[in-house]
């Protein structure tokens, strides 16, 4: 994969838009987790280090092209400020030449920070003439928002068509983690693909079966597998109606080579709630009243085998109903399985996606991973194999 990065451009004296996504959890106006900002700060310091003064672009929320103040990115400032560790400028406008007058009078040892992209109407059309007002803000565009890459808007795409492009630090690093995972592993490669439904998730495994040595199937979707090869899964969470999908899905992954990790047993409870009675019951033997809500034990076993077996691990989706104990075990060993074998050099490992950090977190494995991405919908449309239109662009340039 070739792009260009910020080595490859002369930054000394000029703005540089950065795309960086600030999309972070917000609750009563207080940044509740700063894992985005955190992790765009290498980018912020190779440009300053290189003469170039950040100004910075992002979306916050789908306010749909209408300026919604509980949209606002001002209440992102005060953690990018904390983060950054000295006063950020907030330019409120969103007049492109008043933004662009802005810019202008931008001084070395500055950063500023733009308001919501998706104020603007023109933005999820990846509109030209907002493409080209972005494109005065800046004399060199730097993408650093991979977990936005999978959406071909203007600040994203448009702009990166006008102005001299390359990727930033963040963006560097998620490319190269995935590009590792899954364009050219070390193998075997063993894939987790937990979560509640299926059918959020038939294109991922399409893809993952022809790319990947075994399939760990967990979660809800599990359920699904098991009864369409016939186990009552009792009144656990199934897609009855996918039962020919998930034929098809295991048929083409024994005429692929790829094998299937499917629950042997299940840590079943009559209702989903904390410290709910709770048992391990054999696959086949889930009684009629009760829900499959974990991976049982022996399942357990026979994941953290295949990840001894492994090489490389590509994780997104738990196990089990991971928010509610005891629920979580069986996604907390096998995370933390995976962590012991990625510290002793026996495997690389890249999560990311929806809850799947969550449910990584919890048992503090994630921070032990080789590679732990910030995005969510970027990383399915990723491991679906679709070209990402913020990538391709970069690509163009490269
Ligand atoms: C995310 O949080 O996954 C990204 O910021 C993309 O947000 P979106 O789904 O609203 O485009």
């Amino acid at each position: 994969m070739r792009f260009r990065t910020l080595d490859d451009i002369d930054l000394a004296g000029r703005r540089v838009l950065v795309r960086v996504d600030l999309n972070v959890p917000v609750e009563n106006g207080v940044v509740t987790d700063t894992t985005r900002i955190a992790r765009i700060l290498p980018t912020l310091r190779d440009i300053e280090a290189k003469g170039g003064m950040p100004v910075l672009l992002s979306h916050f929320g789908r306010p749909k092209g209408q300026e919604v103040p509980a949209m606002s990115l001002a209440q992102v400032l005060p953690a990018l400020q904390e983060a950054v560790g000295r006063p950020v400028a907030f330019c409120p406008e969103t007049d492109p030449e008043a933004v662009r007058a802005r810019t202008l009078a931008l001084k070395p040892g500055e950063i500023l920070l733009l308001e919501n992209t998706r104020f603007y109407p023109g933005e999820e059309k990846n509109d030209p003439a907002l493409a080209r007002s972005f494109a005065s803000w800046g004399d060199v565009f730097c993408n650093d928002a991979f977990s936005a890459a999978h959406r071909a808007h203007a600040s994203i795409v448009g702009v990166a068509q006008i102005l001299p492009a390359c990727a930033g630090r963040l963006m560097e690093a998620e490319l190269r983690a995935l590009e590792a995972a899954l364009e050219d592993p070390a193998r075997p490669l063993v894939a987790v693909v937990g979560g509640a439904k299926v059918s959020t998730k038939l294109a991922l495994l399409g893809n993952l079966i022809g790319r990947v040595d075994r399939l760990v199937i967990g979660g809800g979707m599990a359920n699904t597998f098991l009864a369409a090869q016939g186990v009552d899964v009792g009144r656990s969470l199934c897609e009855h109606d996918l039962a020919d999908t998930a034929r098809e899905i295991m048929a083409q992954a024994a005429a692929r080579g790829c094998e299937l990790l499917l629950p042997v047993d299940a840590v079943v409870a009559e209702e989903l709630r904390p410290h709910a009675r709770a048992q391990v019951v054999d696959i086949g033997h889930v009684p009629r009243d009760m829900m499959i809500l974990d991976a049982g034990p022996r399942s357990v076993v026979a994941i953290e085998r295949a990840f001894e077996a492994a090489r490389t691990l590509v994780w997104n989706g738990p196990l089990g109903a991971f928010e509610v104990e005891p629920f979580n075990a069986a996604t907390d060993a096998a995370a933390l399985k995976a962590a012991s074998l990625t510290e002793a050099g026996r495997l690389v490992s890249v999560a990311g996606g929806g809850d799947t950090v969550a449910a990584l977190n919890r048992s503090g494995a994630a921070a032990r991973f080789s590679y732990v991405s910030t995005a969510g919908g970027a990383f399915l449309e990723w491991l679906e194999g679709k070209t990402l239109p913020g990538v391709a662009v970069l690509m163009q340039q490269g």
